[in-house]
């Protein structure tokens, strides 16, 4: 997967800075999988989700997918060690993360989709309802699988 540095560019402007706040900062302390960081992997779902969308022409809104595919984990504690709510924890975790985003930003439907349906069918009844959403749901489960696999 290769961005050409006009598409890194633009996907730079389409995050608005979300990837450089004290929250963002944070979530470099919490393992996703493996030695994988939440924040590299939200990171990671983001640059797929856009290269999905651009080199697929799925005709999605690149700020709307740039900004939810970065929010969509945004929970903010290690689930590794969070008892309760860490075997629960893919269950639950959209609607946490959709709370604290939804506490800091102002978000579209789309956005407030990507985030609370990404971890469907697990959470059978929050399903994608857009395309954004439905594309950063497949970008999530590719780069998990791989960063569950490549941690082996
Ligand atoms: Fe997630
Ligand atoms: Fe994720």
């Amino acid at each position: 997967m290769k961005l050409t540095a006009q598409e890194q560019m633009e996907l730079e402007g389409f995050l608005q800075g979300l990837h450089r706040t004290q929250e963002a900062e944070q979530m470099k302390q919490y393992i996703q999988h493996g030695r994988i960081s939440t924040y590299d992997h939200v990171l990671r779902v983001v640059r797929l989700s856009f290269y999905l969308n651009r080199r697929l022409h799925l005709g999605a809104s690149d700020p709307e997918l740039v900004r939810g595919a970065f929010l969509h984990d945004f929970y903010l504690y290690d689930w590794h060690q969070n008892g309760y709510v860490g075997r629960l924890h893919g269950l639950h975790h959209p609607a946490i993360a959709l709370k604290n985003a939804a506490q800091r930003y102002t978000l579209t439907p789309r956005e407030c989709n990507i985030i609370k349906s990404h971890m469907w069918p697990l959470t059978l009844f929050a399903f994608p309802k857009y395309r954004e959403a439905y594309i950063v749901c497949l970008a999530d489960k590719i780069c998990s699988s791989y960063e569950v696999v490549a941690c082996r």
